[in-house]
């Protein structure tokens, strides 16, 4: 209770401090309320990584400090190469100027060295809120700790930031629920069109550097493994490990050319039943492969609900594939903005992720798993998609 007092007051003169020189917010008067908070009772670091804020805030002082409004907010993405990061940079334009905010979008086509100078210029054209999707989720270290120190509130954006204390919170959609999703269709599509087990199958991984990928895969291989271990599913090739199974940068052609070699060393006498796929494009990559091959086509996962696989999960070219709506991930990033630059601090949540130096706050939200079955209800209000499921 003393500690919930002290923040009261404390955030009472952070904010007229705010107020006095007229700018937005920040992480400076959030800093000094943390500061104090950690001296007055240092053994209560989880509970503050999971913030009281908004909880803590009387009514008058909420009213108060969301009266802000405006700001530069910076939004650093990995890259344009798969459809949710496209609509990511559409709709963080949109959303964020809709608010009131300015926005500077960028994207680093996979380098890292690009998308540190990016956040770095980011911090100099005095952006108060930088949004990251990392390349790499643990290459970022310098230039995050850099923008703490210059008082400019980081949120990761689908990705987790790793390796960094200068991370406010990450937006993103449940990445080990993801996999098991994948997984669970994998084993539904399996009984449902290729008869009695055992079944041949291979697994293919995301991009190492992204720290999704192996969450993916280790979410997949929860409902995979033992089925493996008692011979329903067959990897033929023996490629188990997330390490052999990745695909570098999600490059589709790297992954086309996995499975070709694949099937060339495997499959030259016994069809393929089915494909762990981590994402859209490297489902359609995995799919043209086997058919290149003469294959049956085998029961195939997916990710992103990319309009191209929703007409071939449609046409049953793809089994399935997983809706993480990047309207709804963009949104809850702008409600968190809005928090933290009207003066209210980060939203509170009790889910956090240990990115190897703190436990960082996360805000997640839940992935839904898409096949003909559910196609339509699904994306009922997404008229988009919707109209690509005409017969
Ligand atoms: C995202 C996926 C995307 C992949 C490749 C992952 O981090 O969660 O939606 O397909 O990156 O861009």
């Amino acid at each position: 209770m003393k500690v919930k007092k002290a923040l009261s007051f404390l955030m009472m003169t952070a904010l007229a401090v705010t107020m006095l020189a007229g700018c937005g917010g920040g992480r400076g008067t959030e800093e000094a309320v943390q500061t104090a908070d950690t001296s007055e009772a240092p053994a209560d670091v989880e509970e503050t990584a999971e913030n009281e804020s908004t909880e803590e805030a009387e009514p008058e002082e909420a009213a108060e400090a969301t009266s802000a409004g405006g700001g530069i907010v910076g939004v650093a993405l990995p890259w344009l190469g798969t459809q949710n990061w496209a609509e990511a940079e559409v709709m963080f334009k949109e959303q964020l100027e809709a608010a009131g905010y300015e926005a500077i979008i960028q994207a680093a086509d996979q380098k890292v060295p690009q998308q540190q100078q990016q956040i770095e210029s980011m911090i100099e054209n005095g952006a108060q809120v930088i949004v990251v999707g990392p390349v790499d989720g643990s290459q970022l270290g310098s230039v995050l700790e850099k923008a703490k120190d210059a008082g400019v509130y980081v949120i990761g954006y689908d990705r987790l930031l790793e390796n960094t204390t200068g991370v406010d919170g990450v937006v993103q959609f449940g990445s080990v629920k993801t996999g098991e999703l994948q997984a669970q269709a994998l084993l539904q599509g399996l009984e449902e069109l290729k008869g009695e087990a055992p079944y041949n199958i291979e697994l293919f991984g995301g991009g190492p550097a992204d720290p999704n990928a192996p969450n993916f895969f280790t979410g997949a291989m929860s409902v995979l493994q033992p089925l493996i271990d008692d011979g329903t599913l067959v990897v033929v090739s023996g490629q188990t490990d997330f390490t052999q199974c990745a695909t570098v940068d999600w490059d589709n052609s790297k992954a086309q050319s996995r499975m070709d070699a694949i099937l060339a060393g495997n499959y030259s006498d016994i069809e393929i039943d089915g494909v762990l796929s981590p994402n859209d494009g490297i489902a359609r990559a995995i799919i043209t492969s086997c058919e290149n091959a003469g294959q049956p086509i085998p029961v195939v996962s997916g990710l992103d609900a990319e309009n191209e696989s929703v007409e071939w999960v449609w046409s049953g070219r793809q089994y399935s594939t997983v809706a993480k709506p990047t309207n709804a991930l963009v949104a809850e990033t702008v409600s968190i903005i809005d928090s933290l630059l009207s003066g209210n601090g980060m939203p509170a949540t009790e889910t956090t992720a240990n990115n190897g130096v703190i436990d960082v706050p996360i805000y997640e939200l839940p992935p839904v798993v898409v096949t003909k079955d559910n196609a339509k209800e699904v994306f009922a209000d997404d008229p988009d998609r919707l109209a690509l499921l005409t017969d």
